[in-house]
Order: structure tokens, then sequence, then C-alpha cells
């Protein structure tokens, strides 16, 4: 892997416009569970059943009390690993611009990083369901579970359900920025969902250099990626950030 650190420390010394696409494989160290794979969350809970915009529109006590209230539980814990602190530092470094992730959980922004779009949202707001009234995450009372809004409406976390659109300005945007940069970092996505899947795709076809940081290949593996870093998203980052350090 060593030879890996010191090419990916190289590619990125080289470079003036880097973005970073990451998933849940990145806050693993943080203690937030990925969703596939060992110890997924969809190994207990059933995603159509529970994450689906439909499911709680039918019932968003059920999807509270089975599904929301655990991940609140999880992400108010959760505090910055070495990989988020590593991109932090690698924008200080000039060598990342923009980090496109997929987590809710607000990590990549407590690590110091200046410009995260949240292409699925953000676990740190919650919306009514009827008159739209923002409340943060933090101050919701869970004695009473689906939380309401002083109007009497449900409230929602603002992430996107399956089954929902991607904001608009976050899917321009990223596709965007993917097409423009020179290397996309892709850390800690198992790359199954879409449309954020294609976001990688979206680089190589643009001809940037796609360097994937994962203990295991992807669907984007020996296809997409220029090249797979076979490890945990903390000790890599951190492994190359140092080794760039020493080149610059
Ligand atoms: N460091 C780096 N990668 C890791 C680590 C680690 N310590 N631990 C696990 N991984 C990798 C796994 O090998 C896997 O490829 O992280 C990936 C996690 O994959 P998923 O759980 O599928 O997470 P993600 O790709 O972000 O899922 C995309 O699916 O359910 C939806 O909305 C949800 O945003 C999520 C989307």
């Amino acid at each position: 892997m060593d030879d890996l650190i010191e090419r990916a420390a190289r590619d990125l010394a080289g470079a003036k416009n880097v973005a970073a696409l990451t998933g849940a494989g990145i806050s693993v160290e943080s203690n937030i569970p990925p969703f596939r794979g060992k110890g997924g969350l969809w190994e207990k809970v059933d995603p159509m059943e529970y994450a689906h915009i439909e499911a709680f529109r039918r019932d968003p006590g059920k999807v509270w009390e089975v599904l929301i209230k655990g991940m609140k539980d999880v992400i108010d814990q959760a505090r910055p690993n070495a990989a988020h602190l590593g991109l932090a530092r690698l924008e200080k470094l000039k060598r990342l611009q923009t980090i496109i992730t997929q987590n809710v959980d607000g990590l990549h922004q407590m690590a110091g990083s200046s410009d995260v779009i949240e292409f699925h949202g953000s676990f740190a707001w919650q919306c009514c369901t009827r008159c739209e009234r923002r409340v943060p995450t933090r101050k919701l009372d869970l004695d009473r579970i689906p939380p309401l809004c002083r109007c009497g409406g449900v409230l929602r976390p603002e992430c996107v359900f399956f089954g929902e659109m991607i904001a608009p300005e976050h899917l321009a945007r990223s596709q965007r920025i993917a097409s423009q940069c020179e290397i996309m970092l892709v850390i800690g996505t198992s790359a199954t969902v879409s449309p954020a899947s294609y976001i990688p795709l979206i680089s190589k076809e643009s001809g940037a250099k796609v360097i994937e940081i994962n203990p295991e290949p992807t669907a984007l593996t020996g296809s997409v990626s220029d090249y797979l870093i076979a490890g945990k998203a903390g000790e890599t980052t951190s492994q190359i950030v140092a080794q760039l350090e020493r080149l610059i």
C-alpha cells in the first residue's frame, strides 16, 4: 500500500483542482455504522420499510421510532475522525476544494472543511411537513414520537429519503465540480446508490484521475477508478497528507 500512498501524494502535489466524494465509510471510525456490509444498518432495518418517503408518510411515528431516533443518538455522539481532519488539512494545503458527501452527519464541517455539498441533505435540521418551519435537531424534544412542530405538523429530518429527488442545486453543482476537477477522491462509499454513484464516472469521463480509498473493492474499482488504496479512511488519509506535506 505504501507505494500507492506515495502515488496519491504525488498526484495531489501536482493538482490544482481536487474534489472528493465521501460515503458512510468515512464516518465508520467515528462510530457511525455504514449502511451496507459488515454491521451495516440495512442488515437490521429494511430501508424500503423505514427509509423510503412513502413509508414515512404512511407511518412517521414508526420511522421515527425504528430509524430516526437511533440515527440521532449515534450522530449526537459522533466526532470527526482522522479522515475528516485529513480532508480539512488538504483544503488548507489547497489540494482539495470541494467535498460532495452522501453523509448527513455534519462531520466534514465539524472537522473544518468549508465547502461541503450535502448531497443527501443534513440531519442537523428538521422541517415541518405542514408549515415547513425549520427546527435544529439538537433542540428536538423526543419525549413525543413523532416530534411535532408548534403548528401540530409532524417534523422530518432534512435528509433525502429513498424515493425523493436530490436538491437540484446540489445535483447541478456536484455534476459541474465532478466534470471540472483534475482529481476525484472517492472515500468510503460502496458506489451503489445513484445519482451519487455517477459522480466519479463524470470525473473519469472528463479526464480526471479517480482515486479510491476503501478497505474493499467497489463497483468503481478496475473500471472507473485509476487505483484503489485498500485501507481504512482514517489511517490512509493521514498517511497521504503526511507524505504530501513532505513533498510540498
Ligand atoms: N474506511 C473507508 N471505507 C470504509 C470503512 C473505513 N473505515 N469501513 C467501511 N468502509 C466502506 C465499505 O467497504 C463500503 O464500501 O464504506 C462503504 C460503505 O458503503 P455504504 O454503507 O453503502 O455507504 P454509502 O456508499 O455512503 O451509501 C450510499 O446509500 O442508504 C443510502 O443514503 C444512504 O448515503 C447513503 C447511500
